[in-house]
């Protein structure tokens, strides 16, 4: 059996959690997570733990010493959009600067580094977007997550891939913010409207999916860029419909709005989403439907609520 050791950085964050729980069930893994925290977010997963903030290149340089990895999967960012424009030096250092930091350690040993990125890269005037389409961000957000693939792509190692995904969604322990989904679930069973946004178009990706896909990525020793996301292509609006119905909720609540009756601090694209078809036939990447995923969220809630 090929073993190898992974290195998960901002592992308390819902893709994090995901990959850890994932791939803590394949005895070929040594994973060490790591997340800012000085403890995880997360009960269980069989793995090691250690704080780790990846904007400080000498706990970094030190982590890479003593753990050794093979792979590094990079889920660590700052992922608040409008706050990204107004702190915009936090925001590139874990964005950007950070993955030149793990860029080069991987160099120097020979690390794969698996760097996660977002649609965010692109202006959102012709989604879904292939692989090859050129980005072009609207956001500093945007901007600072493509400085990232390019340090991933750009620091001379061979074995690097960027997986860029979209809207995330999924269930995760301590979570520091709500997830969409719940949020809408929430509100529409406090009998609250929402004003949704019908102008933004989205592949939306459960979180379990992606953490399938990066494994897979990982297990084939697949390079270069990937796009993972849901395969269906939704409005915001759309999205929140389609969660509504599958949770038989009241779905005369949500309120269609366009992107420009919200005050937010970053520009986000219009018509963004992926076309997965690389993932799907090198990979064998099968995403659920968003019903389906739903459906598996409402599951694993119960269950935690048992098990605890
Ligand atoms: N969520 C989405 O809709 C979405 C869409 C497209 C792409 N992505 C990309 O997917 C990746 C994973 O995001 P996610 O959805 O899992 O978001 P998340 O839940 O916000 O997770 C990000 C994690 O990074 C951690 N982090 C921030 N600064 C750090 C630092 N200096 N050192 C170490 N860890 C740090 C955060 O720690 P704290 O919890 O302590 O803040 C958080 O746990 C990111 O690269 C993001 O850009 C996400």
């Amino acid at each position: 059996m090929l073993f190898q050791r992974v290195l998960i950085t901002g592992a308390n964050g819902l893709l994090g959690q995901h990959l850890v729980r994932l791939m803590g069930r394949h005895p070929e893994y040594d994973l060490l997570a790591t997340g800012r925290d000085e403890t995880p977010r997360f009960s269980g997963g069989s793995c090691g733990y250690m704080p780790l903030d990846v904007s400080d290149s000498e706990e970094v340089s030190r982590i890479f010493v003593d753990f050794a990895p093979d792979v590094v999967i990079n889920c660590a960012a700052m992922t608040q959009v409008d706050e990204c424009e107004s702190k915009r030096e936090a925001c590139w250092q874990v964005n950007a600067l950070a993955v030149e930091t793990l860029a080069k350690c991987c160099l120097a040993r020979g690390t794969r580094l698996v760097q996660v990125s977002t649609d965010f890269v692109f202006d959102g005037q012709s989604g879904p977007y292939k692989e090859s389409a050129r980005p072009s961000p609207l956001s500093y957000y945007g901007r600072s997550k493509l400085a990232g693939e390019n340090y991933a792509r750009g620091a001379g190692m061979d074995k690097w891939s960027i997986v860029r995904t979209v809207l995330v969604y999924g269930v995760a322990e301590n979570l520091q913010r709500n997830n969409f989904v719940w949020w809408l679930r929430d509100h529409l069973e406090a009998g609250k409207s929402v004003n949704i946004v019908t102008d933004q178009w989205r592949t939306p990706t459960y979180a379990a999916d992606l953490a399938t896909g990066i494994e897979k990525m990982v297990r084939f020793s697949k390079q270069g860029v990937y796009h993972i996301s849901g395969r269906e292509f939704f409005s915001i609006y759309e999205f929140a419909l389609e969660i509504a119905k599958t949770l038989d909720l009241d779905s005369s609540l949500i309120l269609p709005a366009d992107a420009s009756s919200f005050s937010q601090a970053a520009v986000r694209p219009s018509r963004s989403g992926f076309i997965i078809l690389k993932a799907e036939s090198e990979l064998g990447y099968s995403p659920h439907t968003v019903r389906d995923s739903i459906l598996e969220m409402v599951k694993e809630e119960e269950r935690s609520r048992f098990s605890s």
